[in-house]
Order: structure tokens, then C-alpha cells, then sequence
């Protein structure tokens, strides 16, 4: 089933860029630390790790597994793999989640580019006299604006996507993971050693059990998903582009690790600050682009701390981004046909298309409502489709694939994994019922 004319990554740790730039995103910087923070804290970031470990873990390789043994894209890879059509609609409702989360993830890392020079113009005078809420209220409503950036964003990831795997999204994503990693180190040293630091830590991370709902499980497994880029195809998308040579368990493991090391590490980058200066953390696009604008305004170098972490939120979307592109785009080169500079371009208008009702509709109501619009569009996605798509790729792996399976985990014998048997298992029996479990409670509540 070799595809002689497939792209590759150029090398693994190319691939590990990639699928980690895809799965670090807004959902490590913005959404996980305020989640620990108001979900039990420490005994949150313990059900999240379990939750990674056992299931997260699992469905990685299984999609990376899918798409390697396929060479294809979310529909593709079930067709060539399997008679039955059915399974196709799970690489559909990939296809449209990938769709749907871009339109709407343009918008929000359109505003990072406007953050981000806004640091050097009017926004610091106006966050230190306590203006950053009316600022961002101000910006989010000026529908044009808003979609100017959203536009200027997606341009660029027509063009990194259009570029291809190897020269345009594995090279953007070798520059821009460790650029990130270290302005992340940058703000964390800065945030932890100012007076008062320990209070933020404390409300970060103070286990609280009681807390530890069905929803708040819904929402720890929907997380490990968005974060993961998992259940939608992504991985399968970018599994199918690696060297038959190369070696997917430690790969998984790697990219596993760091999206939840640096989701964690986020945390200290932003609370440590926020209690040290005395601010009340907000919720959501509130805590990023309302309280720490605030929080930098009233430190020394402020200007220089807001600019780097604007650039980090950039980089961290801008890798996501272009992976939800390329789920789209892979599948209208395969199998319609197009080429990638065609599918980019028309795909990447038809998002961004998509996505300009989100980013007007937050013109004239006010802030939260657009707040509760993305709720809408994120319950889509990682609460519903993401955890479905999650448990059929899981037994479809573990289930539909019998003989290809260990030989494509295993590179053909290459790289013996020693818990194969326990990850087929966990494939098969364990992750599929537990995220049947998280899911059905966690919807009923
Ligand atoms: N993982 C990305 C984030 O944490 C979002 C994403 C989801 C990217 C699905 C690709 C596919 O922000």
C-alpha cells in the first residue's frame, strides 16, 4: 500500500514539530490553566493526566497508526482500510470539525496579531488605568477590524499549507516550537519571581477533590482531545505523511508529553503573575486578552511581556491552525484531485468564510455573548464530536485492523514495542468504554 508519491516529513523530529505544533494551541495557553484553576486545581491536572495517559495517549497512536498504514487523509484512510462505508462518516465528521474549529480559531488568533502590536502602540496606558475590558469590548465589536486580522491570519496559513509538508508546514513548525518553548520559559521566570507570586500557584493548583464532577470529567476528556488535536483526523492526517522507517509509539509519546507539559507550564506563566499584582483572574478570552494585558501594564518592562506573550499565543495558534487547514486540504487532494496550492487556497477561503459571522457576531453585543457564541461552537467540536470520533477511531483501530496493526505500530518488526499488548487492549476494551462513560454522564449532567 506504499505511496510512492506521498510527501513526508523530512525527519522524525520534523514530524514531532509538527504534530506537537498542532496540539499545542490556544486550548494549552488559554483554556487549560483557567480549567485547573477553577476545576480542583491539583486533582484536576491528576484525572487530566490519567485521562492523557490512558486514553489520549492510546488514541494518538491509533490515528497515527490509521493514517500511516492508509497514506491518506480522515476519509480516505477509512476506505482504503475497511469495506463497510459506514466508517467513512467518522472521517466526514473530521473533516467538518476541522472546518468548524478553524472558522472560529482564525477569528480568535487574529486577535493575538492585533495583541501583539497593540503592546507597542495605545494598549498598555489604557490596561494600566484599568481600560483593558472596554479595550478588548471596543476592538471585538468593530466587526471590520476584527475581520481584517482574522483574514490576515488565514492568508498566512494558506501560504505555510500551500508550501507543502516537508517545506512549508514542517519548516514553519521547526522555527516556531522553540521559539515558543522559549518565550514560555521568558514569562514563567518572570512571573514567578515577583513578590506574591505563590498566591497564583496556590489558586492554580490547590487540590480540591469535591470538585471532580461528571461534567468537569466531560470537560477534563474534551480538553485532552481539543489539546491532543485528536478525534477529528488530524492525526491520521499528519500519521500518514511519516516515513514507514520511523517509529510511532515514541512519537506519540513525545508529542503526548509536551502539548501536556507545556498546557501545565502555561499556568505558571499566567497566575503567578495575576495574584502577584493583584488582579482577579477573568474566564476564558477575558483571562487572556482582558486580565493580563492588565497584569503586564503593571509590571516594569511591561510592554516587552505583553509583546512576547502575544507572539507565544501566535505561535501556539498559528501551528494549530495550519493543521486544521491541512486536514481539510488533504482530503480535496486526495480524493478529488485537486492540487495543494488549489485545495489551500479554496478551502482556506471557504473557512475564513465560515468564520466572518463569528467574528461579526460579536460586533454590537456585548463581550460575553461572543464568549457564549464560541462556547456554542467549542461544545461542537470537543464535547460532542471530538469525543465520538475519538472512541471509533479507537475501536477501529483496535478492532478493523487486525494484521496491519502490529506491523504498522512496529514499523514491521523495526521497533518492537514492549506494551503493545496492553495499548491493543486499551485500544480495544478500556479507552472505548471510558470515554463512553465520560461521555454519557457528562452529556446527562
Ligand atoms: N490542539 C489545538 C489546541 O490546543 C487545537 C486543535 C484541535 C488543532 C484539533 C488541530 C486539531 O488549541
Amino acid at each position: 500500500m506504499g505511496n510512492e508519491n506521498r510527501e513526508q516529513w523530512g525527519s522524525k523530529f520534523g514530524f514531532i514539530m509538527a504534530a506537537a505544533g498542532s496540539a499545542i494551541g490556544l486550548g494549552n495557553i488559554w483554556k487549560f490553566p483557567y480549567l485547573t484553576g477553577v476545576n480542583g486545581g491539583a486533582a484536576f491536572v491528576f484525572v487530566y493526566l490519567l485521562i492523557v495517559l490512558f486514553i489520549g495517549f492510546t488514541v494518538m497512536l491509533a490515528e497515527l497508526a490509521i493514517g500511516r498504514a492508509s497514506q491518506k487523509n480522515a476519509v480516505g484512510a477509512f476506505a482504503v482500510l475497511s469495506k463497510n462505508p459506514l466508517w467513512q462518516l467518522v472521517g466526514w465528521a473530521g473533516i467538518l470539525c476541522g472546518f468548524v474549529i478553524l472558522s472560529y480559531y482564525g477569528v480568535v488568533a487574529g486577535w493575538s496579531i492585533k495583541y501583539f502590536i497593540a503592546s507597542f502602540t495605545d494598549l498598555m496606558p489604557i490596561a494600566e488605568s484599568g481600560g483593558a475590558g472596554d479595550y478588548f469590548g471596543g476592538f471585538v465589536s468593530n466587526a471590520t477590524q476584527v475581520v481584517i486580522y482574522q483574514v490576515v491570519f488565514m492568508i498566512m496559513c494558506i501560504i505555510v499549507v500551500a508550501g507543502g509538508i516537508g517545506q512549508g508546514i514542517e519548516k514553519a513548525c521547526k522555527i516556531m516550537m522553540p521559539g515558543l518553548l522559549l518565550i514560555l520559559v521568558i514569562l514563567i521566570v518572570r512571573a514567578v519571581t515577583l513578590p506574591g507570586a505563590e498566591k497564583g500557584i496556590e489558586f492554580y493548583l490547590k487540590p480540591d477533590f469535591t470538585k471532580l464532577t461528571p461534567k468537569v470529567l466531560l470537560a477534563a476528556l474534551g480538553q485532552a482531545f481539543f489539546s491532543l488535536s485528536l478525534g477529528m483526523g488530524c492525526m491520521i492526517t499528519y500519521g500518514s505523511y511519516i516515513k514507514k522507517s520511523d517509529n510511532l509509539a515514541s512519537s506519540a509519546f513525545y508529542v503526548v508529553s509536551m502539548d501536556t507539559l507545556i498546557a501545565f507550564l502555561a499556568g505558571f506563566a499566567i497566575f503567578p503573575a495575576v495574584f502577584a499584582l493583584g488582579v482577579e483572574p477573568g474566564a476564558g478570552p477575558g483571562l487572556t486578552f482582558v486580565t493580563l494585558p492588565g497584569v503586564f501594564a503593571k509590571m516594569g518592562g511591561g510592554m516587552f511581556f505583553c509583546a512576547a506573550f502575544f507572539v507565544l499565543l501566535f505561535f501556539a495558534a498559528f501551528t494549530s491552525a495550519i493543521s486544521l487547514l491541512e486536514v481539510v486540504v488533504a482530503y480535496f487532494k486526495d480524493e478529488l484531485g485537486w492540487n495543494r496550492v488549489q485545495a489551500s487556497i479554496a478551502m482556506g477561503i471557504a473557512i475564513t468564510a465560515l468564520g466572518v459571522p463569528s467574528a461579526m457576531s460579536l460586533g454590537g453585543s456585548p463581550v460575553i455573548f461572543g464568549m457564549e457564541f464560541m462556547d456554542a461552537m467549542g461544545y461542537l467540536s470537543d464535547k460532542i464530536l471530538m469525543p465520538l470520533g475519538g472512541i471509533f477511531i479507537s475501536l477501529f483501530a483496535g478492532w478493523m485492523m487486525a494484521d496491519k496493526l502490529e506491523k504498522e505500530v512496529t514499523s514491521d518488526g523495526l521497533h518492537p514495542f514492549g506494551l503493545y499488548t496492553v495499548w491493543l487492549w486499551l485500544a480495544r476494551v478500556v479507552a472505548p468504554i471510558a470515554m463512553a462513560i465520560i461521555f454519557y454522564f457528562g452529556i446527562i449532567e
